[in-house]
């Protein structure tokens, strides 16, 4: 069959079998099929939709397009999470250690910040010396020695989904169920894993802001695992506000430590803990949520999951010393503090628009090869259902120079509160568990 009928058919409402959307998919690599044809089949995707079939057989063929992970040689299940990502969502660097100290094998693939949202390679790029590319062998290494290994994604993962995502982003239609499905679980499920647990965001801060479409992805992803044999648990979370307080690469890392002493703010606490525990049921390590819950709260209270850390941090050549003492990681010059205007109660802290003061600050990342600094960011010193009275501070910016000449950002930052006379109760972050 030629590319151009099975386009033809996918723009008039039909259907692709899997043998037909592995040739497309291959064609990618060996260049059969040009990006031209494969922007058109996107764009008859983004409209027509995939149905369960067609998005597994997509997601299969883009997984097999590069490098397949295998760690069956480590004994033990090897359990890993995804987030659809967020604003402060720093649960990674939390819950993996966690598991890790549960006895779960985290094997954790992460990837570069976007726009308003982070991500966990450039927090752990804040610790000098810390490796996030590391060959196979010495991955395993790392994994068999601590428990979890925390790299970045090499060129052999899902390359096909490179190809396509960048045509994506190039053609309008990034926006598509299926197509965001078999993006995420074909490099997920490349690194070998026994199991996936998901945490799909929803909310102004979240890449898809309606409940609605959060709630259809988290479905589909979900079908589409454990059609492709992998089990799987999704949360649906909510991300109206920053997770935690601290937005920045640095100060975020900061914070996870904090969380691994014992401390740290309640929310990211409680999500982290409730994500490890998920891990720790999907292992088969705990029979019970609750004692799976149980499980990681004390790996948090005896000090096992900073331990493990601190043995991951070493594994991969970072500096252990930001571990005792956050203080030597890279902190900004400039600190302006935001105050209230009046006083009142929180009743929204606009996530999106924190993490896009924190891009502009230099946090994040506007175009995929922008440069970011470590060490900026925003501390929030007030949360949805906080009171607050005239002058209060609402948050810090930490900044690489002095702010005076651009109000325009503090305003922005200023705006992202609002506060209002009657009060709020702070929303129950998990909307749905999806088993
Ligand atoms: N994250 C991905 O990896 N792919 C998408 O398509 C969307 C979010």
């Amino acid at each position: 069959m030629r590319t151009v009928d099975l386009i033809r058919r996918k723009r008039d409402g039909g259907s692709l079998t899997p043998a037909e959307i592995q040739e497309l998919v291959q064609g990618i690599g060996t260049g059969a099929v040009p990006d031209y044809q494969w922007s058109a089949l996107l764009m008859a995707i983004f409209w027509r939709g995939l149905n369960r079939s067609e998005t597994a057989a997509l997601t299969s063929a883009m997984m097999h397009s590069g490098q397949v992970l295998n760690f069956s040689d480590i004994p033990g299940p090897k359990i890993d999470k995804h987030s659809t990502g967020g604003v402060g969502d720093k649960t990674s660097l939390i819950l993996a250690p966690i598991a890790a100290a549960c006895g779960v094998f985290v094997p954790m693939v992460s990837g570069r910040g976007l726009g308003h949202t982070g991500g966990t390679l450039d927090k752990l790029e804040s610790i000098s010396g810390f490796k996030l590319r590391l060959p196979v062998p010495r991955m395993k290494e790392v994994l068999r020695e601590c428990g979890l290994v925390l790299v970045g994604q090499t060129n052999d993962i899902a390359p096909a989904d490179r190809t396509l995502y960048s045509l994506r982003d190039a053609t309008a239609t990034v926006e598509s169920i299926p197509l965001i499905t078999s993006s995420i679980l074909s490099k997920k499920l490349a690194e070998g894993i026994d199991g996936l647990v998901l945490d799909v965001k929803t909310g102004d801060g979240a890449f898809l802001p309606r409940l609605e479409d959060a709630r259809e992805l988290a479905q589909t992803i979900t079908e589409i695992c454990r059609e492709l044999g992998t089990p799987v648990l999704t949360l649906l979370t909510r991300m109206d506000q920053p997770l935690g307080n601290a937005v920045g690469n640095a100060l975020e890392l900061a914070e996870c430590v904090e969380c691994l002493r014992g401390g740290g703010p309640p929310d990211l606490v409680a999500l982290s803990v409730e994500l490890a525990a998920e891990m720790v049921l999907l292992a088969k390590l705990a029979p019970s949520l609750d004692d799976a819950r149980f499980q990681a709260l004390r790996a948090l209270d005896d000090g096992s999951a900073l331990e493990r850390f601190r043995r991951v941090v070493e594994a991969q050549g970072g500096d252990v010393g930001v571990i005792d003492d956050t203080s030597k990681l890279p902190s900004a010059p400039v600190r302006v503090e935001i105050q209230a205007t009046h006083s009142g109660y929180v009743t929204q802290v606009a996530a999106r628009e924190i993490g896009l003061v924190c891009m502009m600050l230099g946090a994040g990342r506007e175009r995929v090869d922008s440069i970011i600094d470590h060490s900026v960011g925003v501390i929030l010193q007030r949360k949805l259902g906080d009171s607050v009275t005239t002058g209060d501070s609402l948050a810090t910016v930490h900044a690489s120079r002095a702010l005076e000449a651009n109000e325009p950002l503090l305003s922005r930052l200023r705006a992202a509160f609002t506060i209002e006379a009657k009060p709020v109760d702070p929303p129950h972050l998990i909307i749905e568990r999806m088993g």
